[in-house]
C-alpha cells in the first residue's frame, strides 16, 4: 500500500497534537504534507521537525518572518506557507491524500470545504463548519466524490455502528432515533444559580477529556452537544426529531443508533480522541492508536440521565435553530464563538454564554443561503450584533 499524504489544519491544537501521534505510529502508512498553526510558531517548527513536514503553513502573513526563524533555528528545511489562501492550497494540493480539519471555529470553514472541494478524504473535527454550511459539505461531498469522516466522538461512533447507506435516510435502513451521549461536562448537577461565579479555568476543567478552551467551555455550557445535535442533522442526513441527547457522565459509550426491531447499536471505549482520529485515517481499515483498553469491570457502572436543559439551555436553543434552518445554524455558532472569547477574557459571565447567544438569534436578521458569501456575510453580521450585546450587556 501506497504511503498516504496527511495534511493537518490546526496541528498545533488538541486533535492536532492527537493526530501526530497517531501518525507518528505508522511510518509505513502515512507522511506529513502540511502542518498549520495560528499563533504558535515555536510547536509547528518543532512539529515540522520531528514529523518531516514537507509544508509549514501559518494563517497568518504578518508571522511569516517569525515562524522562519523559528525553523531555522532547528535547522528544520519544510517550506512555508503563509496566509489564509494557503491553509486551502495545501489541503487541495496533489501531495495530500487526506486532511484533518482541526482548526476550532468557523475560521477553519474556508480550507475544510476547499479540501472536499478537491476531492480529499476529510477527516472532520472542526464542527463548527459543518454547523454553518452542512448544505454545502453535503453538495460538495457528492459532486466531487470525497469522503467526509467524522472525527467528533459522537459522530464517529454513529459512523461505526450505522450501515453505509445512511445517505439515502435513516427511516429506509430501519433508524428511529441517534442516540448522542454528553457527558455533562465539569458543572453537571449543578445548580444554576452556582454557576454565576464560574471563572475561565474552572470551566476548561474537563472531568474525562483534555480538549482547546473553546470547545472546554462550549461542553461546560452543553453549547457543545447543541453544535452537535446539528453537525449530527448534517452528517447523517437527519431530522431533527430523529436526534436525542443522553448524558452519560462516564464517556464509555460514544453514542448509539437505535433501530425499529428495538436493537440498540453502540459504540464504546476510552475517552481518548486518538480512537476516533486513528479510525477516520484507517476507514474502512483499523490501525493502533496507543490507546489504554477498555475494561468494563475497572469501570463497573454506566449511568445515563435526561439532560438538565434549564441549567443549559444551549442545548434547547440548538434544537429551535434546527427548526428554524435558514442561516440560523450561522448566527448561534458566530454568538457562541463571540461570546465564549468574551467569557473567556473575563469580559462576560458564564451564564450570559447562552442568553447573549439567544439575544443575538433575536437581533440578527434571518435569511436563506445560497453559498460561502453568504455564509461568511451573515457569520460578520452576527459577530458584529453579539460585540454589541456585550458592550450593552457589561455589568448585567
Ligand atoms: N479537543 C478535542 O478533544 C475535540 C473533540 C472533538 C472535536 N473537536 C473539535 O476540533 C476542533 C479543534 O479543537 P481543539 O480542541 O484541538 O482546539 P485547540 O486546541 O484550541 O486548537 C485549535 C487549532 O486551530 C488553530 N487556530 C486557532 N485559530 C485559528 C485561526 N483563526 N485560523 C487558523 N488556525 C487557527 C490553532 O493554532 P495555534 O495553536 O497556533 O494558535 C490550533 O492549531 C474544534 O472545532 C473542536 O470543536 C475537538
Amino acid at each position: 500500500m501506497a504511503s498516504q499524504g496527511i495534511t493537518v489544519l490546526g496541528s498545533t491544537g488538541s486533535i492536532g497534537e492527537s493526530t501526530l501521534d497517531v501518525l507518528a505510529r505508522h511510518p509505513d502508512r502515512y507522511h506529513v504534507v502540511g502542518l498549520s498553526a495560528h499563533s504558535n510558531m515555536t510547536r509547528l517548527a518543532e512539529q515540522c521537525l520531528r514529523h518531516n513536514a514537507r509544508y509549514a503553513v501559518i494563517s497568518d502573513k504578518a508571522k511569516a518572518n517569525e515562524l522562519k526563524s523559528a525553523l531555522d533555528q532547528l535547522k528544520c528545511k519544510s517550506e512555508i506557507l503563509a496566509g489564509r489562501e494557503a491553509l486551502g492550497a495545501v489541503a487541495s494540493m496533489d501531495e495530500t491524500d487526506a486532511v484533518m480539519a482541526a482548526i476550532v471555529g468557523a475560521a477553519g470553514l474556508e480550507p475544510t470545504l476547499q479540501a472536499v472541494q478537491a476531492g480529499k478524504r476529510l477527516l472532520l473535527a472542526n464542527k463548527e463548519s459543518m454547523v454553518i454550511a452542512g448544505e454545502l459539505f453535503r453538495k460538495a461531498a457528492s459532486e466531487h466524490s470525497a469522503n467526509i469522516i467524522p472525527v467528533d466522538s459522537e459522530h464517529n461512533a454513529l459512523f461505526q455502528v450505522l450501515p453505509e447507506n445512511f445517505e439515502n435516510g435513516l427511516e429506509n435502513i430501519g433508524v428511529e432515533r441517534l442516540i448522542l451521549t454528553a457527558s455533562g461536562g465539569p458543572f453537571l448537577n449543578r445548580e444554576r444559580s452556582s454557576l454565576l461565579n464560574i471563572t475561565p479555568d474552572q470551566a476548561c476543567n474537563h472531568p474525562n477529556w483534555d480538549m482547546g478552551r473553546k470547545i472546554s467551555v462550549d461542553s461546560a455550557t452543553l453549547m457543545n452537544k447543541g453544535l452537535e445535535v446539528i453537525e449530527a442533522r448534517w452528517l447523517f442526513n437527519a431530522r431533527p426529531d430523529q436526534i436525542d441527547v443522553i448524558v452519560h457522565p462516564q464517556s464509555i459509550v460514544h453514542s448509539m443508533v437505535s433501530y425499529l426491531d428495538g436493537s440498540v447499536l453502540a459504540q464504546l471505549g476510552m475517552p481518548d480522541m486518538r480512537t476516533p482520529i486513528a479510525y477516520a485515517l484507517a476507514w474502512p481499515e483499523r490501525v493502533e492508536a496507543g490507546v489504554k483498553r477498555l475494561n468494563l469491570t475497572e469501570i463497573h457502572k454506566l449511568e445515563f440521565y435526561p439532560p438538565d436543559l434549564e441549567s443549559f439551555p444551549g442545548l434547547a436553543l440548538a434544537f429551535q435553530v434546527l427548526e428554524a434552518g435558514d442561516n440560523a445554524p450561522v448566527i448561534f455558532n458566530a454568538a457562541n464563538e463571540v461570546a465564549v472569547e468574551a467569557f473567556l477574557q473575563e469580559r462576560i459571565g458564564f451564564l450570559q454564554i447562552p442568553s447573549i447567544v439567544s439575544a443575538a438569534l433575536d437581533v440578527c436578521e434571518t435569511g436563506k443561503i445560497d453559498g460561502l458569501d453568504e455564509i461568511l456575510e451573515y457569520d460578520r453580521l452576527a459577530r458584529e450584533a453579539t460585540g454589541r450585546l456585550i458592550h450593552k450587556n457589561k455589568g448585567t
